[in-house]
């Protein structure tokens, strides 16, 4: 699929090509099945081709698969983890998300757990107590989970997986209280989340425990409703032909001193790189201290730097496209994210507009 001249029929595809050229070490798979290149396409970037873990958790792992069942990670597909870097898949179908988790079953070894869905009723200030002293260290202090959330672009192989957000909604509102107390119990084994034996905790001290990560579950959660309103894709028709189409991208790009970043300098240093077909430029352009900023407000803005805007010529007509920074900023659902993505809306659109005037 050329993902510059269609919207991507999958919302998810574009961010995840994206996210592809960041990280080079994804490598491509044959699927077997439907579950597993759906898996391939929009999991498996973060939790590995075989569920072993890198930006998100492990998902292979025995730990992991006996304290899951297929609701739970139905739920998780659909909420996603709001403001951590697991997105909400809510728009999937809910035939793709089964074949998912069908092929997600292939790799456990006893059959999903069902969960009891009777709340437990305990002592909330007793576990918050039992937070600060044995989950605190890792989960956070307001159980805001690891931080960097779950991304970290040097980690090396066999550091420690982040650990996740017990204060998300997300995470809330998928799992019952009976599988976060067998969590709890058992830990993960293979990971480093401890057992209670390992933590000394009686099962008071869990029931507790999970009261008080019970008490952070809101009464209601929102996507956000202007997600249909931002196409996947900025794209400007331009009256010149192909060649001064790319001479005018670079002009306007060097002439876009009106940005928010224009006191910053260092707009410089074109690499241009012409693939293929030789009707199709992507002209990548980039601002140092811009790039410093975004990736201070969160390591996810990386997903769409460098900038690149593309030059292509097809049945005789000449347009320029970009990402739209507003529509990854949904998908990830991040708050944090969304003022450097305006930001880099307004760059684009300004270029773009200038290069075709
Ligand atoms: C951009 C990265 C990313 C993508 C893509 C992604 N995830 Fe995740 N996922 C994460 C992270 C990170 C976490 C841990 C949440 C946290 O840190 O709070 C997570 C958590 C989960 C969990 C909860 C695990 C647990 O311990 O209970 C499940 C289940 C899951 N993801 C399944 C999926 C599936 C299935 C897909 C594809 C449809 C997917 N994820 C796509 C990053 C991702
Ligand atoms: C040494 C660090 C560490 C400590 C201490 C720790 N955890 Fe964890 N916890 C983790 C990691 C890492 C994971 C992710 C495990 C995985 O990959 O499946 C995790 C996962 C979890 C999960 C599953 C969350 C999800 O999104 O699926 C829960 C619930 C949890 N921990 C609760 C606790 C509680 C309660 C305590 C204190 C009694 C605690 N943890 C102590 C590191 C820790």
């Amino acid at each position: 699929m050329n993902t510059y001249t269609t919207i991507p029929r999958h919302y998810f595809q574009l961010a995840l090509i994206l996210i592809c050229t960041c990280f080079s070490s994804f490598q491509l798979s044959i699927a077997e099945s439907k579950g597993e290149s759906l898996y391939l396409e929009n999991c498996a970037i973060c939790h590995g081709n075989d569920g072993q873990g890198g930006m998100g958790i492990p998902l292979s792992l025995d730990g992991f698969l006996k304290s899951a069942s297929n609701d739970y990670i139905k739920k998780t597909i659909r909420l996603g983890r709001p403001n951590r870097i697991m997105p909400s898949f809510y728009r999937m179908p809910e035939s793709d998300v089964n074949e998912i988790i069908h092929f997600l079953d292939s790799w456990r070894k006893a059959p999903a757990p069902l969960w009891d869905i009777k709340p437990i009723v305990a002592d909330k200030h007793a576990g918050k107590i039992l937070y600060k002293n044995k989950c605190a260290t890792c989960h956070g202090n307001n159980a805001q989970g690891g931080k960097g959330s779950g991304l970290h672009f040097s980690r090396s192989d066999g550091l420690a997986i982040t650990p996740p957000a017990l204060n998300n909604q997300g995470l809330l509102n998928s799992a019952t209280d009976s599988m976060l107390h067998y969590i709890i119990t058992h830990g993960r084994k293979d990971t480093p989340m401890p057992s209670a034996k390992a933590l000394g905790l009686s099962d008071k001290n869990i029931n507790d425990l999970v009261s008080y990560i019970r008490s952070f579950q809101l009464k209601s959660i929102t996507h956000k409703s202007n997600y249909h309103e931002e196409p996947a894709s900025l794209i400007v028709d331009s009256p010149y032909s192909f060649d001064e189409t790319v001479e005018n991208v670079k002009r306007a790009i060097t002439g876009s001193n009106f940005v928010h970043i224009r006191d910053q300098a260092l707009t410089h240093g074109f690499n241009i790189e012409t693939t293929n077909s030789p009707k199709q430029t992507i002209i990548y352009f980039c601002n140092f201290s811009f790039l410093y900023d975004a990736l201070k407000i969160d390591p996810r803005a990386g997903m769409f730097l460098p900038c690149r805007i593309t030059v292509i010529e097809q049945n005789n007509r000449v347009q320029m496209m970009s990402i739209n920074p507003k529509h990854l900023t949904q998908l990830f659902n991040n708050d944090a994210l969304d003022e450097s993505c305006d930001q880099m809306h307004d760059v684009y659109s300004s270029i773009l507009e200038d290069a075709s005037l």
